[in-house]
């Protein structure tokens, strides 16, 4: 599992310096409009609203937030815990930033001041595994991000409480497998990302909560099968990313249910070819694909299993991405040939 935490100093230094111009600039704001950062290393802008407070680089979690904060951002600094009062003096929290640290762990009880929270940004932090109980007081959530870190396991209730989720993030984990009913009760959930994990197979009903998905990534994973019955309920889904995994087989009712499915990636699997009847619930002639559809670098088989898939390309070929890296890996005399130029001939 890769170590996310410390960003290469070329992907850092132009974050870094937008955020020190940002900082100039609020700094300059402040000091033309009369206000001023009540403590060091934080920027505090007060608006009718609540305060919006941004802190810079600090190494401890600061004391002494303004009691109307909604917004506090703490990134790309060096913070290693969340002490468990962290959040007390602040309940009406809106949206906590804290991406780009060294947290290695939370406390259960650090979001149970903060009944209000939206959004909570981890990404990039170096958190081993999520402490039960933690989001409890978090019904509220709309948008979790916990990219990057190095989650290993996750267990049923580990998301529990999180009736409002809209957009889950856990790309970029350790994950190797999830647990059946981690996502059962997340019916709010639009946005799921479970990309670049580990992920040898997933639970076949992992979906059957959430039944308004719109976007669906599982791009980098270790996936093998994909069967019936996982994406059969998803039928607002239009972006489903399943490139970069290793896909060799899938049943032919696997996309059935799909029906506003406006792109799909199944680039870079080991499909040699797909099964009859797989391919009509997407694109023509039932409707156009909004964006379109990828299927190269798989090592297709170019034989009269593929014919099925050659009719659909036919009437679908002008949603089609990487048209010349959709190469026949066989039979021996068709190797390098392309697809499509194959479609038409049979
Ligand atoms: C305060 O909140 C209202 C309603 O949510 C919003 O329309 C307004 O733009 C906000 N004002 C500021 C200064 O953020
Ligand atoms: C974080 O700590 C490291 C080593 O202690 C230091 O080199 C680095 O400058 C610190 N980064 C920030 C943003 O304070
Ligand atoms: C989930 O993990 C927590 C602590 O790690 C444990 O207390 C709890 O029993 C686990 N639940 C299940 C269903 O395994
Ligand atoms: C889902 O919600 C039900 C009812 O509130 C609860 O009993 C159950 O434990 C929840 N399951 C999970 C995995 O959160
Ligand atoms: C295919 O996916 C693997 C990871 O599964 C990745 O390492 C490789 O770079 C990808 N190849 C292409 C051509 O995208
Ligand atoms: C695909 O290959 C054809 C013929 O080899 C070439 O003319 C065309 O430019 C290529 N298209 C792309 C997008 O590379």
């Amino acid at each position: 599992c890769p170590t996310w935490a410390h960003p290469g100093a070329w992907d850092w230094i132009p974050t870094h310096l937008f955020r020190m111009l940002l900082l100039l600039l609020a700094l300059y704001v402040a000091s033309t409009e009369g206000i001023t950062p009540n403590f060091q290393e934080c920027l505090v802008l007060h608006s009718a609203n609540g305060s919006t407070v941004t802190c810079y680089s600090p190494t401890v979690f600061p004391g002494s937030l303004p009691a109307d904060t909604v917004h506090l951002s703490i990134e790309f600094s060096n913070l290693t815990q969340l002490p468990v009062a962290a959040l007390w003096d602040v309940p009406d929290l809106v949206e906590l930033h804290l991406s780009s640290n060294h947290l290695e762990s939370l406390s259960s009880n650090v979001l149970l001041w903060v009944p209000r929270l939206r959004v909570l940004d981890l990404t990039g932090n170096a958190l081993r595994s999520l402490p039960p109980g933690l989001f409890h007081a978090s019904a509220a959530l709309d948008t979790l991000v916990l990219k990057e870190n190095r989650l290993h396991d996750l267990n049923t209730s580990s998301l529990q409480g999180l009736k409002a989720l809209g957009h889950l993030d856990l790309s970029g984990n350790c994950l190797r497998s999830l647990p059946p009913q981690l996502l059962a009760n997340l019916t709010s959930l639009r946005v799921l990302d479970l990309g670049n994990n580990l992920l040898e197979s997933l639970p076949e009903d992992l979906l059957q909560g959430p039944l308004q998905l719109d976007r669906l990534h599982l791009e980098g994973n270790q996936l093998a099968v994909l069967g019936a019955k996982l994406l059969a309920p998803q039928g607002s889904l239009r972006y489903l990313f399943l490139n970069d995994n290793k896909v060799a087989t899938v049943a032919a009712g696997a996309f059935q249910g799909l029906n506003q499915l406006d792109m799909l990636d199944l680039s870079n699997n080991s499909l040699a070819s797909t099964p009859q009847g797989l391919w009509t619930s997407l694109g023509r002639p039932a409707r156009d694909m909004g964006d379109g559809f990828d299927i190269s670098h798989n090592p297709w088989i170019c034989d009269s299993k593929l014919h099925d898939l050659y009719r659909w390309l036919d009437a679908n070929r002008h949603k089609m991405f990487s048209q010349n890296e959709t190469q026949c890996a066989g039979p021996k005399a068709l190797k390098g040939q392309r697809l499509l130029a194959l479609v038409g001939s049979q």
